[in-house]
């Protein structure tokens, strides 16, 4: 058919008339497809994005008036009495039914190459168990310990969606019950190149990323799970990323010092180990905690000390949050109003000629909401300190990087759970790989209370 009139100009109002390049050449049911791509995007949302400059400045002013964020710092709470009380209010919650989990699996994994949704990569040191399995094993771990039920929501995307769901049901969602147990699709936004065009993935398709871990409060509400939770009585919501396997997953004692700063979200936070290390930074600005990312913190505050030459601004997020339901069903209006930020990547398109190119380097711009970017509009929000060797290493990179490759990944894991044999006393060789299922034990606490009926550790040993 030919091109509807309304089309080719709406493209032609926003420059984007090469999309329409192959019409001609593609076959019906090609060019719906292409019809329906072009008629979802909102171009004057784009047109905005673009138009946006002068970002770095909006920064800079920021960051002068930064303080640190209000903290529950190690050094002060582990093993005080306001960290058992924290652990007691949290056991209630999870025990009330109070509690849900929101796991989200949506991003790309462009970096770790994989084939398959990041979720499904193999990451048991010694088990081989998956991020999924492993994420899903914790929280139901913790359902057991407290006797409670706790409703599990994994957000996916159109990528990673079909996969997921076939894998997480041909294997019975590792054991989590079927009720308790929701997926749901996030939303996608077009990338663009260096002159702002519109990628084409193919002649009739437009690639199409996942918007950002920001989406999932939009996927939450539009799917209906943000109200199922609120009808089941859910009060706190514990967020975190499939990326993550040593996830302190609807840890306790996070969720009871949400509960007594009556915060309405907390995020778990890691002291950075060097200035300019590539988290985001958990900050205050005028008295409302945000985060700004390592690349929008200028160097000079990003390097200020406190009078005792410890960093100013210590705080790195790592992407664990608890929220509170209603607070997400207060701002669930005002969630088109969470900006979209910039991300450089390297995205496979269609040249002008119609063959496809594999860039070497970055050549897209990928537009993407973030969650954390509600915190400013938190009562009370609070950050919790967590020892990353506990409770952070996340899957990013594929080898030979330097950096958050599976092998770092697994070596953490069985740091950790060699760290929680020794501290209760077992003996183990050096050299031997340890991994711990939750069902075994999900925290120190847990192998302790098994200590009994352990012998010293000679060999790799999986405890499950
Ligand atoms: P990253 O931004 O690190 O993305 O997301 P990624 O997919 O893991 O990897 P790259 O950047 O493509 O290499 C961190 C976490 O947030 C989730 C991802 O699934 C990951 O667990 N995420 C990210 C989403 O759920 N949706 C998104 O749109 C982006």
């Amino acid at each position: 058919m030919s091109c509807p009139e309304s089309l080719s100009s709406l493209l032609n109002t926003y420059g984007q008339s090469h999309l329409l390049e192959f019409w001609d050449t593609l076959v019906p049911l090609q060019q719906q497809h292409l019809q329906g791509q072009i008629e979802s995007i909102d171009f004057e949302q784009l047109r905005c994005l673009l138009a946006q400059e002068g970002l770095e400045q909006l920064w800079s002013e920021k960051a002068a008036r930064a303080e640190p964020p209000p903290a529950i710092t190690l050094d002060r709470f582990r093993d005080s009495v306001a960290h058992s009380k924290a652990l007691e209010l949290g056991g209630e919650a999870i025990a009330a039914g109070k509690v849900a989990m929101v796991l989200t699996a949506g991003g790309q994994g462009s970096r770790l190459g994989f084939d398959h949704p990041k979720g499904m990569f193999p990451i048991g040191p010694l088990s081989q168990r998956s991020l999924y399995q492993i994420i899903i094993e914790k929280v139901a771990a913790r359902a057991k310990q407290f006797g409670g039920i706790i409703p599990f929501y994994v957000m996916t995307s159109p990528p990673t969606h079909n996969e997921s769901l076939n894998y997480l049901t041909q294997n019975k969602r590792f054991g989590y019950p079927d009720r308790d147990f929701r997926m749901f699709c996030q939303g996608v936004m077009p990338a663009v190149d260096s002159d702002g065009k519109i990628i084409l993935a193919e002649k009739h398709s437009i690639f199409q990323s996942p918007n950002g871990h920001g989406g999932a409060i939009a996927g939450l509400v539009e799917s209906g799970h943000l109200q199922e939770m609120l009808d089941r009585g859910v009060e706190h919501i514990f967020y975190g990323q499939v990326d993550n396997p040593l996830i302190q997953a609807c840890d306790p004692s996070l969720i009871g010092f949400h509960i007594m700063n009556e915060s309405e979200m907390t995020t778990q936070v890691i002291r950075k180990n060097e200035p300019l290390q590539k988290v985001g930074n958990v900050v205050s600005v005028d008295g409302n905690v945000q985060i700004i990312e390592y690349s929008d913190l200028p160097e000079e505050h990003a390097r200020a000390q406190n009078p005792d030459g410890s960093l100013k601004f210590w705080a790195g997020s790592i992407a664990v949050h608890v929220f509170n339901s209603s607070f997400l069903d207060r701002v669930r209006h005002d969630t088109d109003s969470l900006p979209f930020h910039r991300a450089q990547k390297q995205v496979p398109y269609i040249d002008r000629d119609g063959d496809l190119v594999r860039p070497e380097h970055a050549n897209a711009t990928k537009f993407e909401k973030f969650i954390f970017d509600l915190l400013p509009k938190a009562k009370n929000a609070i950050v919790c300190e967590v020892d990353p060797a506990e409770g952070f290493c996340a899957v990013k990179n594929a080898p030979p990087a330097s950096s958050e490759t599976p092998e770092h990944v697994k070596k953490a894991m069985s740091d950790l759970h060699r760290k929680w044999l020794e501290r209760a006393g077992v003996s183990v060789a050096e050299g031997v790989t340890i991994e711990i299922n939750p069902s075994f034990a999900v925290d120190q606490q847990q192998v302790v209370a098994r200590m009994g009926k352990m012998e010293d550790v000679v060999a790799s040993k999986y405890f499950d």
